[in-house]
């Protein structure tokens, strides 16, 4: 599509006041004229395009239009208007069936990639990441423990779908199955021999969800949110029943909530089967992650 960038500078400088209007951050138009219409960061940053007589676009500029009056209108997230995000190194595909998979959940993997060093005996066997959507977790486990076999479930067959979708494009679909099923349901054949158990399950108190941004609350799936009346039915499952699937020794490491810390530590302590519990904070500092061991 080519236009001349007089057009594409008077576009962008009237979608960054809208977006001002609308208390959108206004950086969000170069991002999508960098993820939607090609253009490079540099060339963005320093507006050089705007003197030249043609300049070539991925899309045409109604379409930009269209796509800018979602985001602004309907207020669709981003990662929706193209189909992916980067998450770690990864380049994953999303959808509005899926979790977007967000920067503290990277930091997950790096916890386990840790722990995985100083208990060298975790890198092989089975690892489980419950509650997949897109992929992300099962992806990053699949990386940082090449030895391991990764199982991956979730309830959503169009997660499933997607997930699948972005293992076949990374290259990682030999080391990791897919179940659809509640938690541990399909795995019933591992009991007692799972390695490590990560999970980012639903963990937003049910009331919440209409209090968060229309991005989230009416753009992204229900399933992957609402953890209950207090946000903690799928971790005290997962507290209640992971002992069952884990052998001695094996990890069962989650993300939760700003708050939640306290009350996981407590549910943890109280069902006997675990130890050294421990939380870390992501990288707000928020306590984001509680890790324990099977006795
Ligand atoms: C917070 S999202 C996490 C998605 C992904 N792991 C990530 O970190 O981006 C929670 C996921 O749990 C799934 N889920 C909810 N209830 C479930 C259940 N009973 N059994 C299995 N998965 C479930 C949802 O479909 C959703 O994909």
């Amino acid at each position: 599509m080519v236009i001349s960038g007089q057009e594409v500078w008077l576009w962008q400088k009237r979608a960054q006041q809208q977006a001002i209007a609308a208390h959108l951050p206004p950086h969000e138009i170069h991002w999508l004229l960098r993820e939607l219409a090609g253009l490079d960061s540099l060339t963005l940053h320093l507006e050089t395009y705007k003197t030249r007589s043609q300049i070539e676009l991925k899309i045409s500029l109604s379409e930009l239009e269209r796509l800018w009056q979602l985001r602004l209108g309907d207020r669709i997230p981003l990662q929706h208007l193209t189909g992916q995000v980067s998450w770690r190194h990864f380049t994953l595909k999303v959808s509005p069936d899926v979790l977007i998979p967000r920067p503290e959940t990277e930091i997950l993997i790096d916890r386990v990639a840790e722990v995985v060093q100083q208990n060298p005996q975790l890198a092989e066997g089975h690892w489980v990441d419950l509650g997949t959507g897109s992929g992300a977790i099962a992806l990053g486990l699949a990386e940082c423990l090449p030895k391991a076999q990764i199982h991956a479930i979730d309830l959503s067959a169009e997660s499933l779908e997607i997930a699948r979708k972005n293992a076949q494009n990374l290259n990682f679909a030999h080391r990791i199955q897919f179940y659809r099923g509640s938690w541990w349901q399909p795995l019933t054949t591992l009991v007692g021999k799972i390695s490590g158990m990560i999970s980012n399950p639903p963990y937003i108190p049910s009331a919440l969800i209409a209090e968060l941004e229309p991005e989230v609350s009416q753009h992204e799936p229900h399933l992957a949110l609402d953890g209950g009346n207090d946000g903690l039915d799928a971790i005290r499952h997962l507290v209640a029943t992971a002992p069952n699937y884990l052998h001695s020794g094996g990890l069962w490491a989650i993300e939760m909530m700003d708050g939640q810390a306290e009350i996981v530590t407590h549910l943890l302590e109280n069902q006997g089967n675990y130890q050294n519990i421990r939380i870390f904070p992501d990288l707000a500092k928020i306590d984001r992650f509680a890790f324990a061991y099977r006795r």
